[in-house]
């Protein structure tokens, strides 16, 4: 009798590749599914650093990788002016569809927001410090776009992170942040636990 080979399972390499088109580089329709996974995975997390960030109603808010804008639609009802830099164009879409005309969305990625020098009161950004391709760039960014007095909030899931969040906040020390603090926080249901940031821009 001849046997046919069974079919064997996906290798890491792809199910890599299908994460990255559903989460980390969202386009396709695993794209268009991660869209619908974060809105609901993450939303308790995005409102969690929405409310620690404290904003106030003249402030400007920049969202770092807001995917489907979760984040960005909650700190656009408290703050003046919320912008979201997001590379991908289908993220950036949910993102318009999600706020109007409440936020700015724009192309670009943490190292490359296209921001004035301390143009921003706040930074927030949740689950994409893994993705930065250059962490101290991106760091040294989000500083340059802070005013003197202005915070920065991260938030990731700490299974993902590429360093220890105590190794993350030095590296948000070498690019000039102060006061920093770090803690991990569990979210509501099935979300991973996070690790998150807070920094301050000297004033
Ligand atoms: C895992 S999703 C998280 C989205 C949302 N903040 C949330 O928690 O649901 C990561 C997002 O970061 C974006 N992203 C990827 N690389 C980035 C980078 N270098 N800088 C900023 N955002 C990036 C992706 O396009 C995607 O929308």
């Amino acid at each position: 009798m001849s046997t046919s080979p069974s079919p064997s399972p996906p290798g890491p390499g792809v199910l890599d590749a299908a994460l990255d088109r559903a989460f980390g580089h969202p386009s396709g329709l695993l794209g268009r599914l991660g869209g619908k996974l974060m809105t609901v995975g993450n939303a308790a997390t995005e409102h969690r650093i929405v409310d620690l960030a404290r904003l106030e109603p003249d402030e400007t808010v920049l969202v770092v990788g807001p995917g489907p804008g979760v984040g960005l639609d909650a700190a656009s009802r408290l703050a003046g002016e919320v912008i979201g830099v997001e590379p991908s164009p289908q993220m950036r879409e949910l993102c318009t569809d999600r706020c109007g005309d409440r936020a700015e969305v724009r192309a670009g990625d943490a190292a490359r927001t296209g921001c004035e020098d301390a143009s921003a009161d706040v930074v927030l950004t949740v689950n994409n410090v893994q993705l930065w391709e250059d962490r101290p760039a991106a760091f040294a960014e989000l500083f340059r776009v802070l005013r003197p007095g202005g915070r920065l909030l991260l938030s990731a899931h700490e299974k993902w992170l590429p360093v220890t969040r105590h190794e993350l906040a030095g590296e948000a020390a070498a690019a000039g942040f102060t006061d920093l603090q770090t803690w991990t926080w569990d979210p509501p249901g099935f979300a991973a636990l996070a690790a998150q940031l807070r920094a301050v821009k000297p004033g």
